[in-house]
């Protein structure tokens, strides 16, 4: 049982938090995107506290680290924990990490007791979550569901190198990725602690909340193309301003998504303008989108509007609009009869077991193709995340680990209620 020991894992977890959020890209804020050097210091330090923890622990071929823990006997199908340990750029140091850390910690007092069960353990650390630095998402967690795309090993970062590249210069191949992949009979279910990421659970002044939904996402890139020309000779009227058109797009999108009032949500996160000089006006800009609803068919439709809109726009001003989808997700439930085992843990704690959807994205996303998905959040600090003011009190750690942990000792493939 979860008892006395576990009561000091939220230290533990807070701690090794800290260090992993010392790699960075930068001194001056935390990135660690896929594949970078900084994702390899951070993925060797993972193996570490892994093996500590008494599992078997190796890097697959897209730089997943992966875990094992071995159940009463050898070969046993696995429950699989997880979170990513890649970040968005000036990141926080919880999105991740917490549930990441928080299973390697929960294995680490299961191997201190000698506590072997009757199934195997496994722990992921999902290489790419964020889908930050090659546009295409959860890319980790697709190549152990057997769904990574071949195709997105040829686009480009924004210093154009290739993700291909960028595996080899990792120290992986690309050609292995293959292998990564798992099948539905070797795990028994996938599940993940995560910070909520927004202001739910502080509202109802809970430490957890067990998810019923991952909404999905689209993500799409645009590009403007009009005509770059001197910024002191071209009279305002005979401009092809690519950048003012973006501007305009931007806008459309807010108040689009800010009148529709079911929950739609849209974000234009990253504007690049050519050629990039005071005096030049901008010929070619290209920015992203990402739009999500809490129906499929509700974003769906938003995005066939919102590309109308955009047209319109580009046509208006004579520019030429190129538009593709990056990235699609369809909406994920949380399987009932993990949140039912979930909901029993947190009221064994003596709280209330509060069901919230969850809307930002997950690796459940993509693992749901071979297992079932369950989630625990923990509530966050004002409600902040992708920011570096995120934050997790060590209390809400401990408790979210103290749940996990009695979910593990207590967990029955497929049963309803523990
Ligand atoms: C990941 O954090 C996402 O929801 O985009
Ligand atoms: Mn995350
Ligand atoms: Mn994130």
């Amino acid at each position: 049982m979860a008892g006395l020991e576990s009561s000091s894992l939220g230290g533990e977890i807070v701690e090794r938090i800290a260090e992993l959020g010392t790699i960075s890209q930068t001194k001056e804020h935390l990135a660690r995107l896929f594949l970078t050097p900084e994702h390899r210091a951070a993925a060797e330090l993972i193996l570490g506290w892994m093996r500590e923890a008494g599992m078997r622990a190796h890097l697959d071929a897209i730089g997943n680290v992966c875990g094992r823990y071995e159940g009463e006997r050898p070969g046993l199908p696995c429950l699989m924990l997880g979170s990513h340990y890649d970040t968005v750029r000036d990141a926080g140091k919880w999105d991740g990490p917490l549930g990441l850390i928080t299973a390697i910690s929960c294995v680490a007092s299961l191997n201190r007791r000698g506590r072997r069960m009757p199934f195997a353990i496994e722990v992921v650390g999902f290489a790419d979550e964020e889908g930050v630095r090659f546009a295409s998402t959860l890319l980790g967690s697709r190549a152990i569901a057997g769904t990574f795309d071949q195709s997105v090993l040829d686009t480009r970062d924004r210093e154009g190198v290739t993700m291909r590249q960028a595996i080899k210069d990792f120290g992986l191949d690309p050609d292995h990725i293959g292998a990564a992949a798992r099948t539905r009979h070797e795990l028994l279910a996938y599940l993940e602690l995560h910070i909520e990421q927004g202001p739910v659970l502080e509202e109802h002044n809970l430490p957890l909340g067990v998810v019923t939904a991952i909404a999905g996402a689209t993500r799409l890139s645009a590009r403007l193309t009009g005509m770059a020309g001197h910024a002191g000779t071209v009279p305002m009227a005979l401009r092809r301003d690519a950048l003012t058109g973006a501007a305009e797009c931007t806008l459309a999108i807010e108040e689009f998504c800010r009148t529709d009032h079911g929950g739609l949500v849209g974000t234009v996160g990253y504007i690049h303008a050519a050629p990039g000089a005071t005096n030049v006006i901008p010929g070619q800009v290209s920015f992203t989108m990402d739009i999500r609803a809490p129906t499929d068919q509700h974003r769906k439709r938003a995005v066939t509007d919102v590309i109308r809109r955009l047209e319109a726009i580009a046509k208006r001003r004579k520019l030429a609009l190129q538009l593709s989808v990056t990235h699609e997700n369809r909406t994920v439930p949380c399987a009932p009869w993990l949140r039912a085992q979930v909901a029993d843990a947190i009221a064994k704690e003596g709280l209330g077991a509060f069901e919230l959807a969850s809307g930002a994205g997950h690796d459940g996303m993509a693992m749901v193709d071979i297992a079932d998905v369950g989630m625990i959040f923990v509530r966050c600090r004002g409600g902040v995340s992708h920011h570096p003011d995120e934050h997790v009190e060590s209390a809400d750690a401990d408790v979210g680990a103290r749940v996990l942990l009695r979910v593990i000792e207590n967990f029955r493939p497929g049963a309803g209620t523990p």
